[in-house]
């Protein structure tokens, strides 16, 4: 069921029960953070394997300090200038947290979503959501309450409909472990953001070998073949005969057998987050026989952009 009833939602999530709740990125699943039953119901419906961890989403900065046994100054520079907003930060755990939670890691991804319907609904609870992306494991993203509907169909007891994601890609996670700041994955809130931010290098994973463990190769997967191309102008003379699906990101000009997307008419890197996963969705759906995408360019949120459009095209 699909509804914007917060009381409904709220005594749902209170007696142990699934409920899909909108954020400014993604759709989340959620359940009490702190009930390891609840959370265990989770890891079901979206088939998740059980190594993979689910970030804690709570009402404001405050509250960090509940869930972990040290909320560095750096990690509160970072949740002053990032919160609410999409911007995950991995810190050291206290044993408040179910082990379920972190799938068995010492530290625990925190984040304050920006969207007022969820924060209300976490200032009527009295615990945080767990709440992984609404979707079954390794397909894309939802981005709208009926995108959570299809994939998940009745295993959230309810979907509370706050509209269309704002952001369109997943928070960008970094941990903050002594005193260093690593990037986990890109999301919604670029490197070059956060650097300016704090004044403070962010590590890479090229630096080093921390990832979180969610980064599995392929995600993001459309049913059908999604190739990305280095030239977009190119791939479109060379796949003149065939039926294809086409993300644009730009006007540009399509024959008969090219069913174009466009995910911005002038290279706007907001506007093509924000429109990624449902136009991946509805290029799954039409009548073609494969997707193409241009890679993005490589700075800001663009680099996030990439990585789902990456992981999408791994076969
Ligand atoms: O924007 C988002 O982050 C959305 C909305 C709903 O908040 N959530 C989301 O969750 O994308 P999910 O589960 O699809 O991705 C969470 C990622 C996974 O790659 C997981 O491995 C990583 O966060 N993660 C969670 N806890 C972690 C931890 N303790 N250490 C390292 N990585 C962690
Ligand atoms: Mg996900």
């Amino acid at each position: 069921m699909t509804g914007t009833d917060l009381a409904l939602a709220t005594s749902l999530l209170q007696s142990g029960h699934l409920v899909a709740i909108p954020t400014e990125t993604v759709y989340g699943l959620a359940a009490n953070a702190l009930d390891a039953t609840a959370v265990s119901k989770i890891y079901n419906a979206k088939q998740r394997p059980s190594f993979n961890p689910l970030i804690i989403h709570i009402a404001s900065a405050d509250e960090v300090v509940k869930y972990v046994t040290e909320f560095s100054p750096l990690a509160q520079q970072l949740a002053k200038a990032f919160w609410p907003g999409s911007l995950t930060i991995v810190m050291p755990k206290n044993d408040t947290v179910p082990d379920l939670v972190t799938a068995g890691l010492p530290n625990v991804a925190l984040r304050v979503p920006k969207h007022p319907i969820t924060l209300q609904l976490l200032s009527l609870l009295n615990f945080p959501l767990a709440a992984p992306s609404a979707n079954i494991s390794n397909t894309v993203s939802p981005t709208t309450a009926k995108r959570v509907a299809q994939s998940l169909g009745d295993s959230a007891s309810y979907i509370l409909d706050g509209g269309k994601c704002d952001v369109g890609v997943e928070s960008t996670i970094v941990s903050v472990l002594e005193n260093q700041v690593t990037l986990l994955r890109e999301g919604g809130i670029s490197k070059e953001q956060i650097e300016a931010a704090i004044g403070v290098h962010v590590r890479t994973q090229a630096d080093e070998k921390i990832t979180a463990p969610g980064q599995l190769k392929k995600h993001y997967a459309t049913q059908k073949p999604l190739f990305l191309v280095d030239d977009m102008q190119d791939a479109l003379r060379n796949h003149q005969t065939k039926k294809v699906s086409v993300l644009l990101f730009e006007t540009m000009e399509t024959t008969e057998n090219q069913i174009p997307y466009l995910l911005s008419s002038d290279y706007n890197l907001s506007e093509i987050a924000n429109n990624l996963f449902e136009m991946m969705h509805l290029a799954d759906e039409d009548n073609s026989d494969f997707i193409l995408a241009e890679r993005c360019i490589s700075e800001g949120i663009g680099r996030a952009i990439n990585d789902r459009l990456l992981r999408a095209s791994v076969r």
